[in-house]
């Protein structure tokens, strides 16, 4: 018989080799390979008469039971998971340590517990009375939760088949939960996978909504196997800069509605509180127009947010390499537009120093903030303020073009509605017309084609 192959699998990433290597030459990662048994193969016929049976097909439209969603109690969370949890799910939460995954989730299952709904809270991580005395901070004490500290898969499982199904289960966090049934130490591919995998299992089969918490590594994604982001039906990402107060929860995969939907929470001192109105939380403090700043109204899900976005140029004597640095937005997009306004408008950033900084921790991922970026880099090059009112808000094209991109009424109104009245943008037929936006918003729109047009005109001083 042949020797079965060895297989060594990555902690990180969960690419599979069949050698020992140091750094993992999928995700980069040192000292992450781990050997693992090696998977059986069984080879077969597929017939009736080996075991396999027939499974039945059933039509796309056949009347099935309407979705119905729970609620969290809290309408960010809600909001951010479209709409409610949804009984038999998976979410998988992610985000850096102290961002407030485990405040969130304590406060929800409260205010599940609360409203009826039995919640059950697993913390593999912290002792059962450091939970109580968060509790007790977040006011949320005397909610019937059902509280335990265990990391025993195994044990959780037998608990849960003892009583009625949870409505909400809460796995706190996935990377510390070991079964002595899967071989391999806590926290590696196998472990994890299996326990997700068996945790899944039960939420499907009794109706639960379960999270688990997930941790994440250096550059932001959540850690262990990839194949866990795979397994559940939902992805959230808790993230905001720790020493800000403003926490945006996103949905990066949602099997059961929109993904671009965020929840807005302020860290406070009785735990996270729900702000539903965000539009003007990032622009707080901005009182005298300097040079280098431009407002961009950005869409998260149907919710515009406006921000403010800053670009300082510092002009370098020697022949050091310049710095670009980065906060909130791609370094990639930035050295790209750098180039469109060296290559297309004749601006030259070679000898500066760029930074780049989008204001109150907020992370921007809409592509319509290029024309808010290169009109804040064109006012600081320049030194010169941008007009008071103005909000910028478009897609810069490798040529120099200006794209239009989604919701430009959206956008516009609430701008407008905020006291940003003249909107410069691509040409949008949703904004001209006889009932187009912004006639309606009573605001004034330049729309503008081509950078190079732009940054005339900002350099012109209009
Ligand atoms: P936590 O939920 O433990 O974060 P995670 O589970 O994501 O690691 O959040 C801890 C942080 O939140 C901690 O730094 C203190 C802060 N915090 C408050 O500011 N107010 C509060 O009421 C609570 C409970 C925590
Ligand atoms: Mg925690």
């Amino acid at each position: 018989m042949a020797k079965p192959k060895r297989r060594f699998v990555c902690s990180s990433c969960g690419s599979v080799t069949n050698r020992w290597q140091g750094q993992c030459v999928d995700c980069g990662e040192w000292n992450t390979l781990t050997e693992e048994a090696p998977a059986t193969v069984f080879s077969a016929k597929h017939d009736l008469s080996s075991g396999g049976r027939a499974i039945s097909f059933e039509p796309l439209d056949m009347p099935g039971k309407a979705l119905v969603r729970r609620s969290t109690g809290i309408d960010e969370f809600d909001r951010a998971l479209g709409g409610g949890l949804v009984p038999g799910s998976a979410i998988l939460m992610g985000g850096d340590p102290g961002i407030g995954k485990s405040t969130l989730l304590l406060q929800a299952s409260a205010k599940v517990a609360q409203a009826g709904g039995l919640a059950v809270y697993i913390s593999g991580e912290e002792a059962t009375g450091q939970i109580r005395l968060r509790a007790e901070r977040l006011g949320v004490a005397a909610a019937p939760i059902k509280l335990a500290a265990s990391t025993s898969v195994r044990d959780i499982l037998t608990t849960l088949g003892d009583m009625d199904a949870p409505a909400l289960l809460v796995i706190d966090s996935i990377q510390c939960m070991h079964s002595d049934q899967i071989e391999g130490a806590p926290g590696t591919v196998s472990q994890v996978r299996g326990c997700a995998f068996e945790l899944i299992r039960y939420a499907k089969e009794n109706g639960t909504a379960l999270v688990l918490v997930g941790h994440v590594t250096k550059d932001g994604s959540i850690a262990g196997p990839r194949v866990l982001e795979h397994m559940v039906d939902v992805v959230m990402a808790f993230e905001g800069e720790r020493s800000h107060q403003y926490r945006i929860l996103r949905n990066l995969k949602n099997r059961f509605g929109p993904v671009d939907e965020i929840g807005v929470f302020a860290m406070e001192g009785h735990g996270l509180a729900e702000v539903g109105n965000p539009s003007l939380l990032f622009l707080s403090g901005r009182e005298n127009t300097i040079a280098g700043s431009a407002v961009f109204p950005a869409m998260e899900g149907t919710r515009p947010v406006l921000v403010e976005i800053q670009a300082l140029i510092v002009r370098l004597q020697s022949g050091a390499t310049p710095r670009r640095a980065v906060v909130g937005w791609d370094n990639g997009r930035l050295a790209m537009l750098l180039a469109v306004l060296e290559a297309r408008c004749g601006l030259n950033f070679s000898s500066a120093e760029v930074y780049l900084n989008v204001a109150g921790g907020y992370r921007l991922a809409d592509p319509a903030a290029d024309l808010a970026v290169a009109a804040a880099l064109v006012s600081a090059l320049a030194e010169k303020p941008l007009p008071r009112e103005a909000v910028w808000f478009g897609e810069v094209s490798l040529a120099g073009e200006i794209r239009p991109v989604a919701h430009a009424g959206l956008r516009l109104r609430e701008s407008a509605k905020l006291g940003f009245a003249h909107a410069f943008g691509p040409e949008d037929k949703a904004l001209s017309g006889k009932n187009g936006a912004v006639k309606e918003a009573g605001g004034r729109h330049t729309s503008v084609q081509l950078l190079p047009n732009l940054v005339d005109r900002i350099l012109g001083g209009e």
